[in-house]
């Protein structure tokens, strides 16, 4: 497209202000700009302004909201026992993959770097990747076929993902099996509607959200890959979460079993202010409701025999159908109308000025970004599954780099589970007088993946711990 075309574009929409440095702009940074306003869906970023600037209280009530109902996966019951069967054979048959989405920067961390990258495990220091690499080859190794796995980057993160996994031999997977995709961008506008300038020629752009996952695995053939490759089941996790074990038969075979199009594992919220969303009936459908707009009634909120109302936290471990996939990036006319909403973040955006062209460094929010959230699938889907679990064994997000939710809490926790599965195995563990485990210990996933197949592997060695030891076990 010239800048003729990509002018009176620009001028239908009231977007002219982007060519302003035109004339003093060469031509690798004319190129830049081209290209990055090719990128913006100018009809989208219309619509969203109307719906999400202009008339800035739309989207914001939630309706009559009530608690939604979970199911609980007793083990020992044949429903357990039947799920897990299911789950293992779907496995088995290469009928399921693992997602992770790791497009967001570790800005509350103060990493530098895609997150999957920073260092966690307890006594190894292994990387988040590193982690979830060991896991997957461990399912392999299991049940004899290999899980793919796709990585979502955003353009923050994509080349240094790349490169760190090339670096690390792709952890000893086969590069094959491993899918790397790019989620998409959005541009900030300021209060008026109108799209900011980064520099004279660059957008202000940044990722459309965890939700673009879904938009960017249709776009960039994932999607495809997905059909061919005969996978049924996308087991979708968070980079941030090292307790998580990616593909969990028992939950892909629930998932399965209920016929659901997606599902959640959820965990009772761990205060009422935990900064987690929950999720909840509104209207009718399953929502999650992000823990800045549940208002403190409901958070607060108590059932008759003093359990919390709202307590089924989100940990964003989702289960999603293939199809269901296909049938919600379909476009409109075929999809059924299906699609996923946008959330507007008010934030501060350093531009440039159109008119002076002086550089301009907001105190506060000056800017709206567009973002999508994964959960907002899950009002689209048929039969939306809510599967119980337990906090201590899949969730210990590292989001800060103090206090709850950092590198810290989660090494506590990795710890505090090994030490769980090996008393389960008999393993006598020495405790300080608050109980905590008075060791440091690491399971690496390649030698067990939960408590049973850790008793199973120990049963004729079980190991002696000492207090203040430092205790390791490979998979070799
Ligand atoms: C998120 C959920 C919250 C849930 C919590 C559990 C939202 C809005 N909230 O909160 O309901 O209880 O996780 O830990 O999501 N990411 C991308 N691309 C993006 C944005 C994010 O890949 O454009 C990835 C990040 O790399 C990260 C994950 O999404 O893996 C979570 O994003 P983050 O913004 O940290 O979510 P939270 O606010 O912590």
């Amino acid at each position: 497209m010239d800048v003729t075309e990509i002018r009176s574009r620009l001028e239908r929409f009231g977007q002219q202000h982007l060519l302003a440095f035109w004339d003093e702009l060469d031509d690798p940074a004319r190129g830049a700009l081209l290209a990055d306003i090719e990128q913006v869906d100018l009809a989208l970023v219309a619509d969203l302004v109307a719906s999400h600037v202009s008339d800035p209280d739309s989207g914001a009530t939630l309706g009559e909201l009530s608690p939604p109902s979970c199911v609980a996966a007793e083990p020992g019951t044949p429903a357990h026992a039947e799920a897990r069967q299911l789950g293992e054979t779907l496995v088995a048959e290469g009928k399921v993959a693992a997602m992770v989405v790791a497009g967001g920067q570790g800005t509350r961390l103060g990493f530098d770097g895609p997150k999957g990258t920073f260092r966690i495990s307890p006594i190894q220091d292994k990387p988040l990747f590193k982690l979830f690499a060991e896991s997957l080859i461990a399912t392999e190794q299991r049940f004899g076929k290999p899980v793919p796995w796709y990585i979502m980057t955003s353009p923050a993160t994509d080349a240094a993902t790349r490169d760190y996994f090339a670096a690390q031999s792709y952890f000893g997977l086969e590069a094959g099996n491993v899918f790397f995709f790019q989620q998409g961008v959005m541009p900030a506008v300021d209060p008026r509607g109108r799209i900011l300038l980064a520099e004279k020629d660059r957008l202000a752009m940044s990722p459309d959200g965890h939700g673009g996952s879904i938009r960017a695995l249709a776009s960039s053939g994932a999607l495809a890959d997905l059909a061919d490759r005969g996978v049924e089941v996308v087991s979708y996790f968070q980079v941030d979460n090292p307790l998580v074990t990616p593909v969990d038969p028992l939950f892909v075979g629930m998932h399965q079993r209920t016929g659901s199009q997606m599902s959640s594992l959820v965990i009772g919220k761990a205060s009422d202010t935990e900064r987690v969303g929950v999720f909840a009936l509104a209207g009718g459908q399953l929502k999650v409701i992000e823990y800045s707009d549940l208002p403190e009634t409901l958070a607060t909120a108590r059932n008759a025999d003093g359990s919390r109302t709202y307590d089924a936290a989100n940990i964003a471990i989702h289960a999603l159908s293939r199809t269901f996939v296909e049938q919600i990036t379909r476009p409109d006319s075929s999809g059924g109308g299906k699609s996923m909403p946008w959330h507007r973040a008010r934030k501060a955006v350093p531009y440039i000025d159109a008119t002076s062209g002086r550089q301009v460094t907001p105190d506060g929010p000056n800017a709206v970004k567009f973002e999508m959230f994964i959960f907002d699938a899950l009002p689209l889907a048929d039969n939306p599954l809510l599967l119980e679990s337990r906090r201590s064994e899949v969730f210990s997000p590292v989001k800060n780099a103090d206090g709850v939710d950092s590198p810290a809490t989660a090494r506590r926790d990795l710890v505090r589970r090994a030490a769980t599965w090996l008393a389960a195995s008999g393993v006598s563990i020495p405790r300080a007088t608050d109980g905590e485990p008075d060791c440091t210990l690491e399971i690496s996933p390649l030698a067990a993946l939960d408590a049973d197949q850790l008793a199973a592997r120990l049963k004729d060695n079980p190991p002696t711990i000492e207090a203040g030891a430092r205790w390791y076990l490979s998979g070799d």
